[in-house]
């Protein structure tokens, strides 16, 4: 399969509303029996985009009647949209639930859901029948839009409800969404990854690539800006090839042209980029914009080329860096973030030593590094020459030594300059202090009052931290 359209499907959204309606009155029952309104909590695993699903979900339960907990202590009904990127994602999922366990064997009446990446996989389902049959509903990644209607099926039913897809050609718009910020929000532009890097799991539990809608995407933003969001972040596995099976084709760079026109969003970001498709007219869209911030996560993942290729990357280091030498020729002033993955089948010292050169070179702000993970049904899971673990801790420990002082290096470089801020939130440390967030993503802390959150303020970057500034208001 290579990939198909997907137009809204209205009819669809109707009868899931039906179900909320429906989902609806059963809450209210509940809610009877306990003398208060329900409550839910909804805890996140995983990347941008299960925290946007986790959004949704989210919506929907407020729109049925539930009111948010924060700890799952507090809620008659848990959800837990999990990940299966890395093995110790499966195992706190697994650790969680023992304690969800004990909490129910309190309180009976209390519903557990799991939903999310993990839930795509066969293992994890027979894990989960055989010893946590406390479980009360099961869902996956394709149809979490019809959340509702398997919430009235769990009312309904006495046992475990599971329903998983393999795939879907759906996308169901117009659903409930609740915000966790005010001022800030995540887009789906597209759904799935076509990729296939060898070692990764998302191909096989998100499904393949399929795009938004473009009028769809603007009309969410609109709406969005409308209700007070300045900022937001536009989310795909590989947002550079969005577009390119639709019945219209559209770019990915054309797309941002046409975000960038709706009046109230003063900042556009992008999540995540794949090197071997980032194009010459996206660097010239950013280049032009004052509103696409001045950061791009960029991938890469190792260093050298064997193990590169092995990954089913399909770039070289060198057209790797070819390429951030156009972005940073093209936006001096943009920052450069990363992933790295330490102790893939076969890496030898050398090998590291390449990566680490490539972050010398390229002079991250910032690299997640990852101890490589081994997913069954992966083509890396079936490759020989595990490295061994100790081996593998002793490489990523030099390689992240040599992102942090690379880091601390480039952070430096703003020390005194006055930049302007989105003020998110107060400081979780010092209640005087407000957290703002830079174009290019970095941190600044400084006396405000939180009033100001979801505003731009002129800051200047007195400290340097390291990985973050302090600083004061000038305007
Ligand atoms: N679509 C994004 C990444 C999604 S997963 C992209 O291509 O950049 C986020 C990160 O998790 C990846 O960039 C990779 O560094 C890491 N990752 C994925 N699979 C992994 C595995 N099996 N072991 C360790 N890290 C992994
Ligand atoms: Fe995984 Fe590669 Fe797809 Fe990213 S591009 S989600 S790393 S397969
Ligand atoms: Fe994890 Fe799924 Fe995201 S596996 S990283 S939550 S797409």
């Amino acid at each position: 399969m290579t990939g198909y359209t997907s137009t809204n499907d209205e009819k669809e959204s109707a009868l899931q509303r039906e179900y909320m309606r429906q989902a609806a009155d059963y809450t209210e029952r509940l809610g009877k029996k306990l003398g208060r309104k329900p409550r839910y909590c909804v805890v996140t695993f995983g990347c941008q985009m299960n925290a946007r699903d986790s959004e949704k979900l989210s919506g929907i339960l407020e729109r049925i009647g539930y009111l948010p907990a924060a700890r799952e202590e507090d809620a008659d009904l848990v959800v837990y949209n999990t990940c299966t990127v890395r093995d110790n994602a499966n195992q706190r999922v697994y650790g969680r639930l023992g304690y969800l366990k004990s909490l129910k064997s309190k309180k009976p009446h209390m519903k557990i859901a799991l939903c999310g990446c993990m839930m795509q996989e066969q293992n994890v389902i027979d894990r989960i029948r055989e010893s946590y049959r406390f479980v009360d509903l099961v869902f996956g990644t394709h149809n979490l839009y019809k959340f509702a209607q398997l919430l009235v099926s769990m009312f309904e039913s006495g046992g475990m409800i599971v329903d998983i897809w393999q795939e879907t050609d759906r996308i169901v718009e117009d659903l409930p969404v609740s915000r966790k910020y005010p001022y800030k929000s995540g887009v789906n532009i597209m759904f799935g990854c076509n990729n296939f890097c060898s070692y990764c799991i998302v191909p096989y539990v998100r499904g393949r690539e399929r795009s938004r809608d473009p009028d769809e995407i603007l009309r969410e933003i609109e709406a969005l800006a409308a209700d007070g969001v300045v900022e937001v972040m536009l989310l795909g596995q590989n947002v550079n090839s969005y577009g390119r099976n639709l019945k219209h084709p559209l770019s990915f760079a054309r797309l941002l042209r046409r975000v960038e026109q709706i009046d109230g969003v003063r900042r556009i970001r992008f999540m995540t980029s794949h090197p071997k498709d980032l194009s010459e007219e996206l660097i010239d869209v950013m280049k032009d914009s004052s509103k696409i911030c001045r950061h791009l996560h960029l991938p890469l993942q190792a260093g050298s080329d064997r193990i590169l290729r092995a990954m089913n990357r399909r770039y070289t280091r060198e057209q790797y860096l070819a390429l951030t030498d156009r972005i940073k020729t093209a936006m001096p002033d943009i920052s450069l973030t990363t992933d790295l993955i330490v102790g893939f089948p076969g890496e030898t010292a050398e090998d590291v030593a390449q990566t680490i050169d490539m972050v010398q070179r390229v002079e991250y702000d910032n690299a997640y590094t990852f101890l490589y993970s081994k997913r069954t049904g992966t083509p890396a899971a079936a490759m020989p020459d595990t490295v061994p673990a100790e081996t593998v801790r002793e490489n990523f420990d030099r390689l992240l030594k040599v992102v942090q002082d690379t880091a601390r290096k480039r952070a430096a470089r703003m020390q005194g300059q006055v930049m302007e801020a989105l003020v998110e939130e107060v400081n979780e440390q010092d209640g005087s202090l407000m957290t703002g967030r830079l174009s290019n993503n970095m941190l600044v802390h400084f006396p405000a009052d939180s009033g100001l959150i979801g505003r731009f303020v002129d800051v200047s970057l007195d400290v340097c931290h390291g990985f973050y500034y302090t600083g004061h208001i000038v305007s």
